[in-house]
């Protein structure tokens, strides 16, 4: 049987990479996510083979349903899941309505939390498996107004760590990446026209000891390496991917 991963939040920047990641590196990937159209134009940039499981990850009958195709195929033995999808808030803790802590905690938390929980019976049949959650630094220490974000992003890191020690009898690797600034849609700055986000990237350069912001590269290729048997004595690590900018 084929290698394969899972990746959510693939129609997009650091999904999108870490999809097209596994593929070089001869996985057959199974894209997760909204947009069927975005998820389709990556589907072609994965050479090693590619299956579009499109729903939204809080529409808990869709996600059971794509979840049942994923683990009853019989070709592919899926053995990472990287849990990417995300949405990011930029609301105080006086500004963010319940409305907006409620997505963030559905999107961020609970929907890769169902996913794993689906998947531990197969991984525990399969003799194992592999978990990468993409947090986030202000997981790690927060900044600006972003709590709600935060927060979750906060308790994936602290869950990857709870799944590590559930996981470990059984082969069962859990690790967590923390991503700096990386240039995807998340962003307001992402669209700006080229003069005004040169601007931009210059004013954030001088936050990380790296000098640059990240590229979805930056991230996927650790989101690999964490993922795959190069790291197969590793689980519960909680690794900043960030240029730097955690020490500033
Ligand atoms: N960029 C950064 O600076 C940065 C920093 C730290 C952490 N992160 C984290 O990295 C992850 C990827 O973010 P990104 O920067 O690559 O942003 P992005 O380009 O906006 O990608 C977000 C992805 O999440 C998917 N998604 C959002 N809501 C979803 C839902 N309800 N159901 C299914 N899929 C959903 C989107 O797919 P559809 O629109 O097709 O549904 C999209 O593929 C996120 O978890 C984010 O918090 C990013």
């Amino acid at each position: 049987m084929k290698k394969a991963a899972l990746i959510t939040g693939a129609s997009s920047g650091i999904g999108a990479a870490t999809a097209i990641e596994y593929s070089k590196n001869g996985y057959f990937v199974y894209l997760m996510g909204r947009n069927k159209e975005r998820l389709q134009e990556v589907a072609l940039q994965c050479r090693g083979g590619a299956s579009i499981v499109s729903c939204d990850i809080t529409d808990l009958p869709a996600l059971n349903k794509r979840l049942d195709e994923v683990l009853s195929a019989k070709i592919h033995r899926v053995e990472v899941i990287v849990n990417n999808a995300g949405i990011y808030d930029v609301h105080s803790t006086e500004k963010g309505s319940d409305e907006i802590w409620t997505r963030e905690f559905e999107v961020n938390l609970l929907g890769p939390v169902r996913i794993v929980r689906a998947f531990f019976p197969y991984f525990k049949q399969h003799g194992g498996g592999s978990i990468v959650n993409i947090s986030s630094t202000l997981g790690l220490r927060p900044q600006g107004p972003t709590s709600a974000y935060a927060a979750m992003k906060a308790a994936m890191v602290n869950w990857t760590q709870s799944l590590a020690y559930e996981g470990g009898e059984f082969k069962i690797r859990a690790n967590c990446i923390c991503p700096g600034i990386v240039d995807t849609p998340i962003h307001s700055f992402h669209n700006l026209d080229p003069e005004k986000k040169t601007e931009a990237l210059e004013k954030m350069k001088t936050l990380q000891p790296l000098g640059r912001i990240g590229t979805p590269e930056d991230v996927a290729r650790a989101a690999y390496f964490f993922g795959s048997e190069l790291s197969s004595w590793t689980t519960g690590a909680v690794v900043p991917v960030d240029g730097g900018i955690n020490l500033t």
